[in-house]
């Protein structure tokens, strides 16, 4: 596999959340905004994950889109890094 051909290292995004604020977490990868949806998971069938927090705080925010605590990073990225050739 050619390093052009190699899937993204995946990594989570800091983020600064407002207490009460609703947010919507991409689901569908394909957000530009990532974390967060900008509205190109139309057509695939996929949607966002609407959520809000109810304190303001600093979080990380899963950009694999494999954690089980969306919208919240739980380290899953590391496993398919190393499965996609990342040390
Ligand atoms: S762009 Fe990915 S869920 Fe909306």
């Amino acid at each position: 596999m050619s390093e052009s051909d190699k899937p993204p290292k995946f990594a989570p995004i800091q983020v600064q959340l407002e207490a009460g604020k609703q947010y919507y977490w991409c689901r569908c990868g394909l957000s530009k905004n990532q974390p967060f949806c900008d509205g190109s998971h139309k057509n695939t069938g996929i949607t966002p994950l609407a959520f809000m927090t109810d304190e303001s705080k600093s979080a990380w925010l899963c950009v694999c889109k494999k954690t089980d605590k969306a919208p919240y990073c739980d380290g899953t990225h590391n496993r398919i890094n190393r499965e996609n050739g990342y040390e």
